[in-house]
């Protein structure tokens, strides 16, 4: 069922949501946007998160480490492509003074 229907989120993916690490409506937001325009869902999703559902809530509780440190990037992958689009290099752009000059000869 539709818990967010501005952005066509559902109570199982609020709930996929939370078994990964979302506590808060916020959360939930920044993981898939639900909430983020009308807002008409927000209370919903705080009654599906409830309280005690939160696997690092309680492992903050339990005196445990509630997050992971990521994996270090690649030292040896190669950076992204500047123009986004892999193989594309931008065309030089003519000045008017070079223009000018090439018309002239
Ligand atoms: S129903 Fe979720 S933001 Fe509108």
């Amino acid at each position: 069922m539709y818990v967010c229907s501005c952005f066509g989120i559902t109570e199982e993916q609020v709930r996929e949501h939370a078994a990964e690490g979302a506590c808060t409506p916020r959360q939930i937001a920044s993981a898939s946007k639900a909430g983020t325009d009308c807002g008409s869902c927000v209370r919903r999703i705080q009654g599906l998160l409830g309280r005690g559902q939160c696997p690092r809530r309680e492992s903050l509780e339990r005196g445990e480490p509630a997050l992971t440190a990521a994996p270090a990037p690649d030292a040896g992958a190669e950076p992204p492509e500047p123009s986004g689009l892999p193989g594309l290099k931008p065309e030089p752009v003519e000045t008017p003074a070079a223009s000018a000059a090439r018309v002239a000869a």
